[in-house]
């Protein structure tokens, strides 16, 4: 006998932002699996009674973390246990799902994946501007600001960052923008494209920025603080 694992996207924090079926399966769940950023009040919706665990960097796991989440999703699947595997956002995205999909087709526990919202696209809702300015954004690109060791990947498309036409969102970039900024504008970026620092975003502490991407990598060399962020910058509408 096997269990049943759901791939549930908790959106960006804010539990009205969870999809119907996200809290279908949250009430039906014997098990929640969740990460740091799928934390908080969206677990509310965990029927009493269910196993929660926390599986994030905060939860105290050390290297091989992926391996022993991949192994916990298994354990419960193969104990008959319905499973939600909570990641924020979409999991899909940055999310590392793959490893874990992998996992559970070794073994042959079935799964399904319910979307999340993006916490890019929460981001700009957030800050009441469409995510593509009309005219003038004629591609949207999502990038993360970190590579497996932490840095800032060195494999990333350059022109394609710098270009006037493209609006970029970079997940996990706090710490590495300031030289990506640097990078890109010595690939003709110039120092007064708009951004947006996007924290917390639909949570209690949430705190959206707008400034020049070089303010912007300035602020971010003398502290980047603890919250969860996005960089957006490119063509970015007015508020
Ligand atoms: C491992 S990635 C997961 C992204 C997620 N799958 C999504 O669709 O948004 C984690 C990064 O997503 C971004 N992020 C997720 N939730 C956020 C939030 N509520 N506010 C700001 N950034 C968020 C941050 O860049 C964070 O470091």
């Amino acid at each position: 006998m096997s269990g049943f694992v759901s791939f549930v996207g908790s959106g960006p924090g804010d539990p009205e932002l969870l999809t119907l079926k996200a809290v279908d399966r949250l009430r039906r769940a014997d098990a929640v699996l969740f990460d740091d950023l799928s934390s908080g009040p969206v677990l509310g919706y965990a029927r009493s009674g269910a196993d929660l665990i926390g599986v994030g960097k905060r939860a105290g796991r050390a290297s091989p973390r992926q391996h022993h989440v991949s192994r916990l999703l298994v354990e419960y699947a193969q104990a008959n246990q319905r499973v939600v595997r909570l990641k924020s956002g979409d999991s899909g995205l940055f999310g590392r799902l793959e490893e874990e999909l992998i996992a559970l087709r070794e073994v042959g526990i079935p799964y399904e994946i319910i979307p999340g919202v993006p916490s890019a696209i929460a981001a700009a809702a957030a800050a009441g501007i469409p995510l593509t300015r009309r005219l003038s954004a004629r591609r949207v690109q999502f990038v993360t600001g970190h590579d497996i060791s932490g840095q800032l990947p060195e494999d990333m498309n350059l022109p394609a960052l710098a270009d006037p036409g493209a609006l970029s969102v970079v997940f996990m970039g706090k710490r590495t923008f300031p030289k990506l900024y640097e990078v890109l504008h010595a690939h003709g970026l110039p120092r007064d494209t708009p951004a947006l620092l996007a924290e917390d975003v639909s949570g209690p502490d949430q705190r959206l920025t707008r400034m020049t991407v070089a303010e912007l990598a300035d602020l971010l060399r003398r502290e980047i603080g603890d919250a969860p962020a996005l960089i957006l910058f490119g063509p970015l509408a007015e508020e």
